[in-house]
């Protein structure tokens, strides 16, 4: 069992105990009755540093850092939103030109995250995307979120709901996966070193999983796209080299470049 517990805010909304109650049978982890327990509290009480909060039909992730500071997950489109206003007004999106991404092409994400650049990725392609989560918690927050968020932005909603969540690690997902089957495999992993202003990642930082890319996870997503791969990365990271990504597509002055290599000449 995992080292997380399922419970509703200290308010009990109504539906809040069942959303709960339904994350942790999915989850196979624990619901507690959240009385009118902090969360630091419940934390220590059962030994954990990730619990799932249901409120107002949503769910949130809570994580503890190793100084007990608590960090809150959840799903919100907020970014894709930006990102697909500016795409529909005509202007670039540097994900997508280093993707060559035009309607009807596949793409495999393989770290979800909270889902921005599968969201803007689904609403170019017009396809589904699929997308891999490691944590267990995060890829049902994050899917639950894709597959219910109301708002307004028609299109992102559409462009949410073609996102296909799968809680793997991307490596055997890769291995599995027949030769050319997505036209685009993309990895947007933790970045080496963490830029401090970005701090929706600063978010996820407990929950991510952080290992570097490894070169077998490359050459398999170079077996599995047919036209190219993309990995996002501090602009300045050596990783790219290491990788074998000879070029790139990134702003002059951007603190992140996206590396690609091309497959289909
Ligand atoms: C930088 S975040 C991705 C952010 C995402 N592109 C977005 O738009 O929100 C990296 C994510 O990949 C996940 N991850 C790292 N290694 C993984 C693996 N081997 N398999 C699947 N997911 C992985 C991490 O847990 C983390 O959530």
């Amino acid at each position: 069992m995992m080292r997380a517990i399922a419970t509703t805010g200290r308010r009990n909304q109504r539906g809040s105990i069942e959303l709960a109650r339904e994350a942790a049978a999915r989850l196979e982890i624990e619901f507690v009755d959240r009385r009118d327990r902090a969360i630091e509290e419940l934390a220590r009480a059962y030994g954990v540093d990730e619990i799932i909060i249901a409120k107002k039909n949503t769910l949130r992730l809570l994580t503890l850092d190793e100084r007990g500071e608590v960090r809150e997950i959840f799903f919100h489109p907020s970014t894709a939103h930006l990102r697909i206003k500016a795409l529909r007004l005509g202007d670039g999106d540097r994900m997508i030109d280093a993707m060559g991404l035009t309607e009807g092409m596949r793409v495999l994400d393989c770290t979800l995250g909270l889902g921005s650049d599968s969201i803007v990725a689904s609403y170019v392609s017009r396809c589904e995307v699929v997308s891999i989560e490691i944590n267990p918690l995060m890829a049902y927050v994050v899917e639950r979120g894709l597959r219910t968020f109301e708002g307004d932005g028609r299109h992102v909603i559409e462009a949410m709901r073609r996102v296909r969540v799968l809680n793997a690690d991307y490596i055997d997902v890769l291995r599995a996966e027949p030769a050319d089957s997505f036209d685009v495999v993309y990895f947007d992993p933790m970045f080496r070193h963490a830029l401090e202003r970005s701090s929706a990642l600063n978010v996820i930082r407990e929950a991510a999983d952080h290992r570097r890319v490894s070169v077998e996870a490359i050459e398999q997503a170079k077996r599995v796209a047919r036209c190219r791969v993309v990995l996002k990365e501090n602009a300045r990271s050596l990783e790219f080299e290491r990788l074998g990504f000879k070029k790139f597509v990134g702003g002059r002055y951007s603190p992140i470049k996206y590396g690609v290599i091309e497959l289909d000449q």
